[in-house]
Order: C-alpha cells, then structure tokens, then sequence
C-alpha cells in the first residue's frame, strides 16, 4: 500500500515536472520565419535565361567577322588608345592571388542592385552605362519570304554591330536608324545576335531613365526597353584571410562621449579582455577633454556640445571595416558578448544591421524592437507608426528576427550606416531617428543572444550622483518642452515629412 502510494506520489511528481517543462518550453506565440539568407547569382538572371533560349541553335554554326571596338572589323586601325594604368601593383606579388581570392569573395556577396530589363540576359554592370554596350537578343521566326528587312529606330543612342555576318546588308551602323537585310533568314538571325546598343544621350538625374528602341519589319513592330544607367560600382572590405571570423579585420567600435570618462574606461578595459586588437572609435564633444590612448584607439575631439547625432557621425565616418559595431561609452563587454555571431548573420543574411541586447544591472535585458510604419496621408503628412515588436524569426537564426528598428547596441555594414546617416540636427534625445531615416533601405536584424551589460542607470535616492553624472543628465534628458524634443519633431515634422506620431 505504502509503495503504491508512494509509486502514485512519483508519478504525480513527474507529470508535473514534464508539464511544467513543457510549458516552458512552449513558444508563447507561434512566430511565423522568415529566409533571409543570401543566395549567389541572380534569380532574374536565371530566370530570364530560361525565357530565352536560343532560337535555332544551327545558327551557331553560320560564320561571322568580329569587329573591334571600334565598330569596324578587327584589323582595320582603331581612334587613337589612351593607356590604361594596372592597379594590381599595389601589392606584392606574393600577395597577389589571396588578395584576388579574397576579392572574389566578397564581390559575390556584394549587394548587387537588380535591373529590371526586359529581353536581355542581365549582367553586373548590364543595361547600357553611356559607355558600354547593350547586346538584346533577337530574332524571327515563321515568315516565308525572299527577302528579309528589319529597321531599329533608337531614340538615346546608336545601333550597331558587333560582328559581320555573310550575306547580310547593313545601313545606318552607327547611327540611330538601322536596317539589315538578307534573303536568308538564318543569316539574319544570326547577325541579330551582334546587334549592339550604345546610349550617346545620357541623363543622369531621371531615375527611369530608358531607352525603347523600335523594330520594324514587313508588317510587324515590336520595341524593347533599355535602361539606362551607370553599373554600380562595388565598395569591398578585405575581411582578412579564410577560416573563423577575424573580429579585428572585420569590425571596428564605434562611441560618443559626453563627460563619462570613467564610464569609458571601463568600457575600453571590458573590450580589450575579449579583442585586444580591435580598434575603438571616440567622438568627444566635452568641454574639457581628457586624453584617451592606448593602442588601436582613435580619439576624436568635437566642438563642445556638439551632440550626439553629430558624435555618431563622425565616429561612423571614420571606420574603415566592413562592420561597424555601435555602443554607448557606459556599456561593457562581458563573456556574453560575442561580436562573431553578430558577423555571422551580416555575413550570411542580406541584413544591413543587427542589433543585440542589453542587460541592465537588475538582471533585466532588453533588446528594444521596433517596428516602423508609414501610413500616407495626402497633404498633410503621413502618420508614423512605431510599435514595439518584429516581423519573423530569422530562418536558420532561432535567435534572431527581422524588424525595423534596434537598441543602441548593433553591427552594421559600415557603408550603409555612413549613407543612412545620423542627422547632426539631433542633439539631444534621438535613437529612433536614425531607423527612421533608414526605413525602405536599411534591413534591421536583432537578436538576443549576443549581450552587452548596462553600467547602471538606475538612481535610487541614497545613492550620490557624481559631478560629471548631473551635468550629463542635464543635456542628455532633457525636460520634454524644451529646444531638443522641439528640433525632434520639427525634423519629423518638415523633413520626414509626418504630420502625427503614435507609439506604444
Ligand atoms: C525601313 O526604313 C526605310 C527608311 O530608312 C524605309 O524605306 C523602309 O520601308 C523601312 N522598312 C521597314 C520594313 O519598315
Ligand atoms: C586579424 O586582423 C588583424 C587586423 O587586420 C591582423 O593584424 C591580424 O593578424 C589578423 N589575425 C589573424 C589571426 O589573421
């Protein structure tokens, strides 16, 4: 009896532990993921690949002559050459392959903006730069006649060829109005293949700036769209040789400091136990600076009360990595926080930023998401709506969500903070600003797992404040009627262009 009550008491016991167990383990809300990964070669190329295969692939067997770039045949003198300087001197020749391997690398992970053109394999660098040329891929089909005709009519640049073939008649290469013609169809199609576009008419301000060349034959018409722009030009970080993330080549720490020297320190000390070589940038705009050194610091003195929107710009300025990693001067690094995952989602996703968290001296950690959004309100303004919260988990990053605005704690591509940029018109109180300024651009990341302790904001009434501690409350929060929250929402109000505001 005993053991049967005994039994009974134990399987209450574990049933209760497996509940308890289960309900912690329980996702409170079932989050839908998100694939944020980054994928190597274009999609659209692909696709549009698939959407135009080759008409007849006998063509590839009818024989054409090769121009040169100068548009005539290869052989014939060419306009007078400029010479081209090699760059590649700039290193040793033993280090030359890894710089090239590394180079490669990061070339194909670079951004690369997507063109929308119809009727054209898409390349890096594709559409029609005002140099370069454009090669549509064209031809026809099905059309019983004795003689073949086709007129291309552009209206921003000039067509040619990029290669003769037998049996073709060309007219008007070189010009903006061009006809070929033949009585074999598969010549004509074949010299199709050679048709090139060159823009001569170009307008660097209209943001849909194309080019529709006309095709005419007997009976039909059809036009192509062209746009035209110049190929981006890549901005690459050598990010050090293969292997694990080298936090050092990678990363570069960014802070503003107002008066908290000793908060600094304390900071500089808890960065240097975990990355002793990475460098440590400082914008100071206080009255009487001290001076800062050490190795891999970079200390940068500012007009007194310059601000802190000012401070983060100029601290951003100046890195010279591909990631730039935010903090406050009275944080501090501890075991937990460990900049290679960060680097791992920028590295692996098609994020721009991702933020961590911060735990406060109670115990308390926060990872303050946001999410941001913009309803349009015609004349007035439109409406910006911040809610704290995400969008997804990040697939493969359990950790990790998207969302639209981060804690004072990131990693960010430095290229895309410097072009977002924090509006030195902020002085004061701003944080969100920046996210906002960056929404539609800047793809914002978070995660919780990679922490950074808070020295301790909270001030209990016994405690003393020190002297630098008041004079830094007194600009850093502000009375909510005074100048600082007025420039904060006449930046909204005029620039951003809201007319109302509503949080959570
Ligand atoms: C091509 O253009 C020429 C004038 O340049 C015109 O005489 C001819 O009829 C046109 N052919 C077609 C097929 O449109
Ligand atoms: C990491 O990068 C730093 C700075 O570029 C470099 O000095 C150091 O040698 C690198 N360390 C390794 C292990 O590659």
């Amino acid at each position: 009896m005993r053991s049967l009550r005994k039994t009974v008491l134990l399987a209450i016991l574990v049933s209760v532990v497996l509940v308890l167990a289960l309900i912690h383990s329980w996702p409170t809300r079932a989050y839908t993921t998100v694939d944020v990964w980054q994928r190597s070669g274009s999609i659209l190329e692909r696709h549009l690949e698939e959407r135009l295969p080759e008409l007849d692939h006998r063509l590839g067997n009818i024989p054409f002559h090769v121009r040169d770039k100068c548009g005539k045949l290869v052989g014939t003198s060419c306009s007078p050459r400029v010479s081209a300087h090699p760059l590649h001197t700039a290193f040793e020749a033993s280090d030359l392959e890894e710089m090239k391997r590394r180079r490669a690398k990061e070339y194909k992970s670079f951004p690369e903006e997507r063109l929308t053109i119809p009727y054209s394999i898409q390349r890096r660098g594709g559409a029609s730069s005002p140099k370069n040329n454009y090669h549509p891929r064209l031809g026809l089909t099905r059309l019983p006649r004795d003689h073949y005709s086709i007129n291309f009519t552009a209206m921003l640049g000039t067509l040619n060829v990029a290669a003769e073939v037998d049996g073709v008649k060309i007219k008007g290469d070189s010009e903006m109005h061009m006809t070929l013609s033949s009585s074999l169809l598969p010549n004509l199609n074949r010299q199709l293949q050679f048709v090139t576009y060159t823009n001569t008419l170009f307008n660097p301000s209209t943001a849909d700036h194309r080019d529709s060349p006309m095709l005419e034959t007997e009976g039909h018409q059809a036009s192509f769209s062209i746009k035209i722009q110049h190929g981006v030009t890549p901005k690459l970080y050598n990010t050090g040789s293969k292997g694990e993330y080298n936090v050092s080549a990678l990363v570069t720490i960014a802070t503003k400091t107002f008066l908290r020297y000793e908060k600094l320190q304390n900071l500089i000390d808890s960065v240097r136990r975990y990355y002793p070589t990475v460098t440590i940038v400082i914008a100071d705009d206080s009255e009487n600076p001290q001076t800062i050194s050490g190795p891999y610091i970079e200390h940068y003195i500012m007009p007194f009360g310059k601000g802190w929107f000012a401070g983060r710009n100029l601290a951003v300025s100046q890195v010279t990595t591909k990631y730039v990693l935010w903090v406050d001067d009275d944080f501090i690094f501890t075991s937990d926080t460990k900049l290679e995952k960060l680097v791992d989602v920028l590295e692996r996703t098609t994020l721009d930023l991702v933020g961590g968290a911060v735990r406060e001296a109670t115990g308390y950690t926060a990872t303050y998401r946001q999410t941001i959004s913009i309803e349009s309100g015609e004349e007035d303004g439109d409406c910006l709506h911040l809610r704290r919260g995400f969008h997804h988990v990040i697939q493969g990053f359990p950790n990790c969500v998207v969302t639209d605005g981060v804690i004072n704690f990131f990693l960010a591509r430095t290229d895309k903070v410097q072009q977002v940029g924090f509006d030195p018109r902020l002085a004061r109180v701003a944080h969100l600003e920046f996210f906002i300024d960056g929404l539609g651009s800047l793809h914002v990341g978070s995660c919780d797992d990679v922490i950074v302790n808070h020295a301790t904001k909270i001030k209990l009434p016994w405690t003393s404040q020190s002297e630098s501690d008041k004079t830094y409350a007194k600009f850093r929060y502000p009375p909510a009627s005074s100048d600082a929250t007025h420039t904060k929402n006449g930046l909204l109000f005029f620039k951003n262009r809201f007319q109302c505001l509503t949080h959570n």
